[in-house]
């Protein structure tokens, strides 16, 4: 054992769980290409205003959780807790919004929030996101949705449910946000929460304490308060929804932790993850391009975590991958063996065709042991006698038939064997 450990709150990603991680990294980043999604990568690391403005700073995750720090210079630094306002910085720092809108881009990365850890919820954890941005049509809510959904789906993932609501925009919001202060000021609440309801009321609504939820059963509703504009949005969104079959929850008090987002909101939970139910969460922030000094550029989309996506994934029992599977397995008996064996494991590389070998010079033994764990279907083995014939022998490791190949027949036969 090392003198060290991870640092609190993170993790190491092993295998054979990192397999499945690359996996999901893999399809979403397929999924998404034939969607018309083009891959951006942002810095790690951002100017903290840029979340300050971007993120809000009533926010938790500005207020409490960001990992903010100087650099030598002098220049205030945040780890990126989340994506999306790092991409819409970089939208309009290269002028992306000059091409066909939506410009529709996805990324996949750490992110870190200085949480208290827990099942589901790390210091450092991995996202996959996606962002169409420029454009107003509630379509592209819908088609932002149907892309999570096929994307949980595809990993084999039933159990999930998708919460939806409407926050309004800036020409509804306002009144309603004063019609639930003065709702909220009326209750027996603590200080701390009294002090939220004059910063960000409709956090409390999102309370997940009883003695708290008991009091908001008459609170008035977001829905019950849109303007025509955002009716007519959010009915559209529900009714395309109902189109497509994609069974939704109207979940008119769910709230999201950070302040861009206007009228559609919504969150993908799990019940086989306990507190931190949230696989993946998302929405409309139609402002945000002009909070950060852009032009209006109205947008929406989501992230998915990855962490809680494979909590989600083995609790419904689907398959966790076992590694790094080779078809071709190398055991060479001698020194000269060793030579002719590793330049056919990289023939057969270059053929598209996984192989390893035994190294170390391991007796037949232990290297035929290896070859069985590696998971290949074949063993080439090939000892000092082979050598002098110019032949190798392919063995079938599931039926134990063992055959002679020629030395120049080798890849040609396995790939005929392996199709
Ligand atoms: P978010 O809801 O803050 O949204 O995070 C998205 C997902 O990241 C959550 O649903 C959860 O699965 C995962 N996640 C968040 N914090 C943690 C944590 N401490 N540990 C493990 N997993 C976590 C956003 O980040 C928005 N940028 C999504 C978005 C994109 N909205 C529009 N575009």
């Amino acid at each position: 054992m090392s003198t060290f450990s991870a640092p609190k709150g993170t993790f190491d990603m092993l295998p054979p769980y990192s397999e499945t991680f690359n996996r999901i990294r893999i399809q979403f980043g397929l999924e998404l290409r034939d969607a018309g999604f083009q891959y951006i990568e942002t810095p790690v690391f951002e100017d903290t205003g840029l979340f300050v403005r971007g993120v809000g700073e009533s926010t938790d995750v500005v207020s409490k959780e960001m990992y903010t720090f100087p650099d030598r210079a002098g220049r205030s630094l945040t780890l990126r807790p989340e994506g999306t306002a790092a991409v819409v910085r970089s939208v309009l720092q290269h002028n992306l919004q000059a091409q066909r809108l939506p410009v529709k881009l996805w990324y996949f990365g750490p992110y870190f929030r200085y949480e208290t850890p827990q099942a589901g919820r790390t210091r450092q954890f991995h996202q996959v996101g996606a962002e169409a941005i420029g454009s107003q049509d509630p379509l592209v809510d819908v088609e932002m949705i149907a892309l999570a959904v096929e994307g949980f789906q595809k990993l084999g993932l039933r159990n999930f449910r998708l919460q939806l609501n409407s926050l309004g925009c800036k020409e509804c919001r306002p009144a309603y946000r004063a019609k639930l202060q003065d709702f909220l000021r009326a209750l027996d609440l603590d200080e701390d929460t009294r002090r939220r309801i004059e910063i960000n009321p409709l956090r409390v609504l999102d309370d997940k304490r009883p003695e708290v939820q008991a009091q908001l059963t008459d609170a008035p509703l977001i829905t019950d308060n849109l303007c025509e504009a955002c009716a007519t949005h959010h009915e559209f969104v529900r009714s395309m929804l109902d189109d497509l079959k994609i069974a939704y929850e109207d979940t008119p008090k769910l709230v999201r932790g950070l302040d861009y987002y206007v009228r559609t909101i919504f969150e993908f939970v799990h019940d086989g993850l306990g507190a931190q139910s949230a696989i993946g969460g998302g929405g409309r922030y139609d402002g945000l391009a002009q909070e950060l000094g852009g032009p209006e550029l109205p947008s929406v989309g989501w992230a998915l975590g990855i962490g809680r996506t494979m909590i989600a994934m083995e609790d419904e029992g689907q398959e966790i991958e076992t590694g790094a599977d080779c078809d071709v397995y190398g055991v060479a008996l001698g020194e000269a063996a060793r030579r002719e064996v590793f330049k056919l494991i990289t023939e057969l590389r270059l053929a598209d065709i996984p192989a390893d070998m035994a190294f170390d010079g391991k007796k037949l033994k232990g290297a035929m042991k290896a070859a069985d764990q590696s998971g290949a279907r074949y063993a080439l083995v090939v000892g000092e006698r082979d050598l002098a014939e110019g032949v190798v022998q392919l063995k079938d490791l599931t039926t134990g038939d063992q055959t002679a190949v020629a030395l120049d027949a080798v890849v040609d036969t396995l790939k005929e064997k392996l199709q």
